[in-house]
């Protein structure tokens, strides 16, 4: 298959919205994640460790980074409030949009809330860094952000941890090296000359030649993605959409390469099948990064 150009989705926010919404309700994303929050393991990973660092006198300092529409920060901050009655909160997105959206959300659950202080930074966290703020966090969380980071990954992770107090907590979650969802881009990745994936294990990768010591979770989950072999349907093109990072997949691609991509998509490699359905797995990791006490920078 001769390589082609495709319109990447990252580059028409409108339609990356209306694409990444679909994607999180047929991926039952957020309820996932705040099952896992609302679990034993958040508890563990990271409630205890910040529990063992704080003295109980200065307010929790929070980092969110990419955090979007905000569903899930929003759960983490309600978890959080459990044990840490104050908490700044500041986000970095350079969305307009979504950030609207996150703000929204937060006033609408402002009772559930309660003690929290939002500061929010319309910025990509290049900008946030070139802008030298030396704040230090107690927790700062990536969730599906480090996508964006591209061929920058090392430079994140360093910055990231630079803004980590001693005894902080990072959460980073992304999707796993050998999901499904992964397998598919690999084979398909080719396409877009300047898209470059990022998964968990790239992630790992990097911590480990920085030196930096993480915990993995590993969790599963699936995704119905019957209605993207419907070319009818109109959630299944914009599905299509998202997993393939492209604008109007359906229009963009020559039916040479549809063909091969449906191909791709529809092996064994790729999918699951359930009776009637066809599953994509869509298995992520939470890797969480404790900052040892003592550290120095
Ligand atoms: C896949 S969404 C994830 C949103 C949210 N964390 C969630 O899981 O629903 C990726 C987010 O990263 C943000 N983003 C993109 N480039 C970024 C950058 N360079 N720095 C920080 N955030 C970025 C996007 O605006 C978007 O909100």
């Amino acid at each position: 298959m001769a390589s082609q150009s495709l319109p990447c989705l990252y580059k028409n926010p409108d339609h990356y919205l209306k694409a990444f919404h679909i994607f999180c309700s047929a991926s039952g994303k957020f309820n996932v994640y705040q099952a896992w929050v609302d679990g034993e393991r958040f508890s563990e990973a990271v409630v205890d460790k910040l529990q063992a660092t704080l003295d109980g006198q200065e307010g929790l300092r929070v980092l969110g980074v990419g955090s979007g529409s905000g569903e899930i920060d929003c759960a983490i901050l309600k978890r959080l409030l459990r044990q840490f009655p104050r908490i700044d909160n500041r986000v970095v997105d350079p969305s307009d949009e979504l950030l609207g959206r996150y703000k929204a959300l937060a006033e609408s659950k402002a009772h559930q809330l309660h003690g929290v202080t939002c500061d929010w930074r319309q910025q990509t966290i290049e900008q946030y860094e070139k802008a030298g703020d030396l704040t230090k966090f107690h927790f700062i969380s990536a969730i599906d952000s480090i996508y964006h980071a591209e061929d920058a990954l090392d430079s994140w992770l360093t910055y990231l941890y630079s803004r980590l107090e001693n005894g902080g907590v990072m959460l980073v979650i992304m999707r796993t090296d050998d999901s499904g969802f992964t397998r598919f881009l690999n084979g398909f990745q080719r396409f877009h000359a300047n898209y470059h994936d990022v998964t968990s294990g790239d992630v790992r990768s990097c911590l480990d030649r920085l030196g930096i010591t993480y915990t993995q979770y590993r969790q599963p989950r699936r995704m119905n993605i019957t209605t993207c072999f419907d070319r009818a349907s109109e959630e299944g093109n914009l599905l299509l959409d998202f997993l393939t990072f492209t604008v109007c997949f359906r229009e963009a691609a020559p039916e040479g390469l549809q063909t091969w991509v449906m191909e791709h998509l529809a092996s064994s490699d790729c999918l699951e099948r359930k009776g009637d359905e066809i599953l994509l797995n869509l298995d992520w990791d939470a890797v969480v990064v404790n900052k040892p006490l003592g550290m120095v920078g």
